[in-house]
């Protein structure tokens, strides 16, 4: 690649928190190495529309600690047909850009595939509440949506306990239970129910909630993942099983929201940077990823077709904090 002069910066797909101090990382460390940012709102859809904001040093201030994404997001029905990427080519021609940061998950990224292909270089950068991405251990505002779950069925916990009841609480995580199985363990859940995982409900919930009581608790915390099926369902199944009324609490999009943590603020920086040092360098075409604890460049295409797989023994470690002793 040439010395690159300009680049766009988009968010794209389901809003992440901590996708702001991306697109500030992005700008800075494009202005540090003398190349200008030009924020393409509304994801995709905007690269097809011309629909653009100059960024500069100022104007990505006090983005650390904002929630959802100043350059808007879409999931651009029209991006996937050829016409639509022709017509987000032309943009790119028409505002003279060299490359772009697409920052989303794994439906940004095969959008960025399909861009690259046409000439326009991208790098990738990995945020989704989901952790849904195969290439990198963690993408952009998992821990914070992670938090936010917590916290909400920390409060609910409060009032199960007092009134002895049982919880049915629902988180998202698409087709993917990352979210659901550490926010499980983070708050000692009775059982957690993945998409990854086929489950014997009588053995798995139905049996834990009994093991439970026998162990001595009053009350039951079941979190299910969205992909996993719905709490309203779970909480029926619950109560003919077993005569008690589960209370159903579904978090919904209040996960994708919020301060982001310092972990996302703190990854979203360095994701940013080296998404522009790539360019800088006269690479592209890759996404970003944390591996190990480091950062590193992955082939697009090769990104897309690499998968992660949940941590299972977190299943037998929630089985231990609960119970502490075996149970049959
Ligand atoms: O991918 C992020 C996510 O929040 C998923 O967890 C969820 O399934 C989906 O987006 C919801 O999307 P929408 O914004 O269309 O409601």
């Amino acid at each position: 690649m040439e010395q690159i002069k300009r680049i766009g910066v988009l968010t794209s797909g389901g809003d992440a928190p901590g996708m702001n101090a991306a697109v500030r990382a992005v700008t800075r460390t494009a202005l540090f190495n003398g190349i200008e940012c030009i924020g393409i709102r509304r994801g995709w859809q905007g690269l097809i529309n011309c629909d653009f904001v100059r960024l500069s040093r100022e104007s990505v201030g006090h983005l650390l600690s904002r929630g959802g994404t100043i350059l808007y997001t879409a999931r651009s029905e029209e991006f996937m047909t050829e016409s639509g990427r022709q017509k987000a080519v032309s943009t790119c021609r028409m505002l003279g850009l060299d490359g772009v940061v697409a920052i989303g998950g794994d439906g940004t990224f095969r959008g960025a595939l399909e861009l690259s292909r046409l000439g326009v270089p991208v790098v990738g950068v990995p945020a989704t509440i989901d952790n849904d991405v195969g290439c990198t251990n963690y993408t952009i505002g998992f821990d914070s949506a992670c938090n936010t779950a917590i916290e909400c069925i920390d409060k609910l916990r409060d009032t199960m306990q007092s009134h002895e009841r049982c919880s049915v609480v629902e988180v998202m995580g698409r087709n993917a239970g990352f979210l659901a199985l550490y926010v499980g363990t983070a708050v000692g859940a009775t059982a957690v129910l993945v998409p990854e995982h086929k489950l014997d409900f009588e053995k798995d919930v139905i049996g834990r909630i009994r093991a439970s009581r026998l162990a001595g608790y009053t009350h039951f915390m079941i979190v299910v993942a969205e992909g996993a099926g719905s709490a309203m369902e779970v909480g029926e199944k619950i109560h003919e099983a077993l005569g008690i009324r589960p209370t159903i609490s579904v978090i919904g999009h209040i996960q994708r929201g919020g301060v982001p943590t310092g972990r996302d603020r703190e990854t979203a920086t360095r994701m940013g940077y080296y998404a522009v040092q790539a360019f800088a360098e006269g690479r592209g075409n890759c996404i970003i990823a944390t591996q190990e604890g480091g950062i590193v460049e992955i082939p697009i295409e090769e990104a897309l077709t690499m998968k992660k797989h949940l941590q299972m023994d977190r299943y037998q470690i929630m089985e231990v904090m609960q119970f502490g002793s075996k149970h049959e």
